[in-house]
This record gives structure tokens, C-alpha cells and sequence, in this order.
């Protein structure tokens, strides 16, 4: 039984203008320990998906499927279910460090008290680890800065405030929702590098979400892409950079600077983002790809193993692509 076993994930919110079909029947497992990027567009559905593992959907959204973890089912369930897993053993880090500090509070407060809540810990049992939690992302004079307030940290300090905040708990799954993307290069290199130290010191399992490829192939063994919120392919990082089997993959690769092609002009892909309140009938992507025929507009080719591991919702052969 894998750790985190999501199958046939849907998240659908009601809005004025009909439905939006934000996440399509995404499934997918985790094992202990492992690292899965997801990536896509913006709009592609990344942080509904992970907001939907977490159960920190919008009011309008629902969620339809299955999530469970360690084989307890915990899409929809009751509070008294949820709140225990995502406490202690699922940590969510968001995009946005200012969502979830409290600007009000110390620091050395607010990390303190996820641990007297959840842990049963003293006050200054509490500080103590809080404090040895910063020291362990990195943050000089740890205990000096453990009270400040959020504003008086850089933006790369503080998202490492929050990362240490949520390994608090020790989780076995981090969710990690665009965690450099505010942040400057030189940062974000700092940042990814600590949380690829920190998943293998702690043995977590760790999600990464990013629409950032060049981030995913440092830190992740297995990727997932997304596009309108439906697969479009998954496998192993390495074989997956090396020869993509979706046009959509092969578009986002296109899209990357690479330092050994200076003279060429950077690729975009054509078109834009699918809307999502007409759910497609056929392949999401089908409208921008340069592959699509009839076939593709009217229905989605379903995910299929086509080599070991890997997983592709496309029917047009791998070398046509080239
Ligand atoms: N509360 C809501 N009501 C209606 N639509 C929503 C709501 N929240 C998200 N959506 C829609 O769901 C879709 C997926 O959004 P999501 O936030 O998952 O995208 P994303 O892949 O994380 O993008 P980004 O890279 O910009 O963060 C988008 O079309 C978005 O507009
Ligand atoms: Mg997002």
C-alpha cells in the first residue's frame, strides 16, 4: 500500500458564469520518502489539487474521488479524521509565506504554539524546538531572530521561517506549492537546495508543485504534468526530460532557456490556457497542439503505460513528435 494513493481526483467549483472543472480524474500514488513534481501552466490546476489533498478547498469547490493516506481515506472526511493527519503527518508550504504567518504574532510564538497544540509540548519545550527547527533551515542567530515579527524578515528568510514551520510537526508528506517563485534566483537556489537537504535528512515524502521544469529536475524522481487540470503525462524525471511523449511536455521543455542554445529564440507555446468552465470533451490541449486531429478534439486518450513507468495521454507515436 503506497503512502498517498489518490485516484480518479475531480475538483469542480460553482461559480456565476457554470462549473469550472478545475482538477479531471487525477490519479496518482506516493511512497515514503519519495519526491513527485508537478507541473504546469498557470491555471492548470496544481494548487486546487493540492488544496483538495488538504481539504483547504474554496467554499464553492467540491471534491470527487478518492485520497488516502497510510489507506485512511481522507478526501471529504470528518474533521476529527482530517485534522489529526493534517496536523502531524501532512505539511502544506504555500506560495505566499504572509498566508499563513500571522504578522501579529513572534515568531518564536506561532511555532511554538503548532507545538504545544499538536505535541503536548511546554511553552518552552515549545521555543526550544522552534528554535532548533530555524537553526536547521539555516537562519543565522536562530534564537535571536525567533523574536521578530513575519514583516521583519527578508522574503527568502521568511519562506525558510515557513518551512521550518512546517516540518514542526515532523510530516511525512510536505506539500511545497510554488515555494520560490516570489523569490529572486539566487534565492531560489539557496531555498531549493535547503528543502533537497531537508527531504533527505527528515526521509519525507515531499510534492513539489512548480511550473518551473528546471526546479522539478534537481529535486523531484518522478514528475507529473497537468494541463486543464487533466494528465497529460507522468514517469520518471530523467527518461521524461530526455525524450517527453506529449506534445504539451515537449512544448514546456521548448520553453526553457537552455545555456547551450543562445542563438535560438525561446518557444512558447501557442495559444492559451483552456477555459475551464466549458469542461473539454476531448484532450485539454488538443485546441493549441500542433499533433491534434478530429480524434483529439472529441475525446481524451486515455493515460496509457507505453514504457515501464511511464505514463502518456496521447496516441501519436513518441518519434512523430520530434
Ligand atoms: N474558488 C474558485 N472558484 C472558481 N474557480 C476557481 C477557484 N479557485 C480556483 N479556481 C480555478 O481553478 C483553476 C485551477 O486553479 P489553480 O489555482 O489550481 O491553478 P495553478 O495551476 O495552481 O496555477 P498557478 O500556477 O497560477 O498557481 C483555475 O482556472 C482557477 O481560476
Ligand atoms: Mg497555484
Amino acid at each position: 500500500m503506497a503512502m498517498l494513493e489518490i485516484t480518479d481526483l475531480a475538483v469542480r467549483f460553482a461559480t456565476t458564469d457554470g462549473t469550472v472543472s478545475a482538477v479531471n480524474g487525477v490519479s496518482l500514488t506516493l511512497d515514503k520518502g519519495e519526491t513527485l513534481g508537478i507541473v504546469g501552466e498557470s491555471g492548470s490546476g496544481k494548487s486546487q489539487l493540492a488544496f483538495a489533498i488538504m481539504g483547504l478547498l474554496a467554499k464553492n469547490g467540491t471534491a470527487t474521488g478518492s485520497v488516502r493516506f497510510d489507506g485512511q481515506e481522507i478526501l471529504n472526511a470528518p474533521r476529527k479524521t482530517i485534522n489529526p493527519i493534517r496536523a502531524n503527518k501532512i505539511a502544506m508550504v504555500f506560495q505566499d509565506p504572509m498566508t499563513s504567518l500571522n504578522p501579529y504574532m513572534r515568531v518564536s510564538d506561532q511555532m511554538a504554539e503548532v507545538l504545544t497544540l499538536h505535541k503536548g509540548m511546554s511553552k518552552a519545550e515549545a521555543v526550544a524546538e522552534s528554535i532548533r527547527m530555524l537553526d536547521a533551515v539555516k537562519i543565522p542567530d536562530a534564537k535571536g531572530r525567533a523574536r521578530l515579527y513575519p514583516h521583519e524578515f527578508s522574503g527568502g528568510m521568511r519562506q525558510r521561517v515557513m518551512i521550518a514551520m512546517s516540518l514542526l510537526c515532523r510530516p511525512e508528506l510536505l506539500i511545497a506549492d510554488e515555494p520560490t517563485t516570489a523569490l529572486d534566483v539566487t534565492v531560489q537556489a539557496q531555498i531549493m537546495n535547503l528543502l533537497a537537504e531537508l527531504q533527505h535528512d527528515f526521509g519525507m515524502a515531499t510534492i513539489l508543485i512548480t511550473h518551473d521544469l528546471g526546479v522539478v529536475a534537481g529535486f523531484c524522481k518522478e514528475v507529473l504534468v497537468l494541463y486543464g487540470g487533466t494528465v497529460m503525462e507522468k514517469g520518471p524525471t530523467d527518461p521524461l526530460f530526455a525524450t517527453p511523449s506529449h506534445p504539451y511536455t515537449r512544448g514546456l521543455l521548448a520553453a526553457i532557456p537552455r545555456v547551450d542554445q543562445e542563438e535560438e529564440a525561446l518557444h512558447s507555446i501557442p495559444g492559451s490556457p483552456p477555459n475551464m468552465t466549458a469542461a473539454p470533451k476531448g484532450c485539454p490541449f488538443a485546441p493549441r497542439c500542433g499533433h491534434a486531429g478530429e480524434d483529439c478534439l472529441d475525446h481524451l486518450h486515455p493515460l496509457s503505460e507505453f514504457a515501464p513507468g511511464r505514463w502518456r495521454a496521447c496516441n501519436r507515436s513518441v518519434e512523430d513528435l520530434a
